[in-house]
């Protein structure tokens, strides 16, 4: 090899080794990133299910209650599913030798938006809680596709398989929430004691119809 070719080579060859090693840096990173938005979420979480609990418990309301008892079932078992996506993302940090950031050092970023408006007190602020719920997952899953995606240029697979069974879990609980935005407005309507006028219920007349002309 000539001198002239072997300087090419230093300059075109590819260095995998700093490569790899900044790709894992991003992958250490967004793993912190996620693990703040799953503790946030875990917080939020907490507030909301025991405002819906102590709701329910002082409703009078039969449909309300029902529909606080829909929202508990369905938010309660995401928020088991949250905390064991904390403690993966939590036990993949530790597998790589890092650590959790502790909450001061997450900034503003995701956190700020994670803290959100999740946890309102009040029937009427569910549609809100379920409204913001929705973005909250999307923004989760968001953040694990580019973990997913992150992790497999880095060769670490492990983490990639993480993001994506966590990310499924997100997407369901989205499609869930999606399938009851008709249950969410009702309970919005029914705890202020407007009639709810379900798509699939005749509608509450509140005044006898008008006699049909002939
Ligand atoms: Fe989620």
């Amino acid at each position: 090899m000539t001198e002239h070719e072997a300087d090419e080579r230093r300059t075109f060859e590819p260095r995998p080794i700093a490569g790899e090693a900044a790709l894992r840096r991003k992958v250490a990173a967004q793993l912190k990133a996620l693990h703040a938005l799953k503790s946030a979420a875990l917080r939020m979480f907490d507030a909301m299910l025991s405002a819906v609990r102590a709701e329910r418990a002082a409703s009078s309301l039969a449909e309300v209650e029902d529909l606080l008892g829909r929202m508990l079932d369905a938010f309660g078992g995401h928020r088991e599913e949250t905390a064991a996506h904390e403690r993966g993302l939590r036990r993949r940090l530790s597998e790589l030798g890092e650590r959790p950031s502790a909450p001061r050092e997450i900034g503003m970023g995701l956190a700020a938006l994670a803290r959100g408006n999740l946890g309102r007190i009040g029937g009427q602020n569910q549609g809100a809680n379920a409204r913001d719920a929705f973005v909250f997952e999307h923004l989760e899953i968001a953040s694990y596709e580019l973990l997913e995606r992150l992790a497999e240029r880095a060769g670490d697979l492990a983490t990639a398989e993480l993001a994506r069974s966590a990310r499924v879990e997100d997407a369901a609980m989205a499609d869930k929430i999606a399938r009851n935005w008709d249950n969410v407005l009702s309970l919005m309507l029914a705890s202020e004691q407007i009639p709810t006028n379900r798509p699939d219920q005749s509608p509450v007349a509140e005044t006898p119809p008008a006699p049909a002309s002939s």
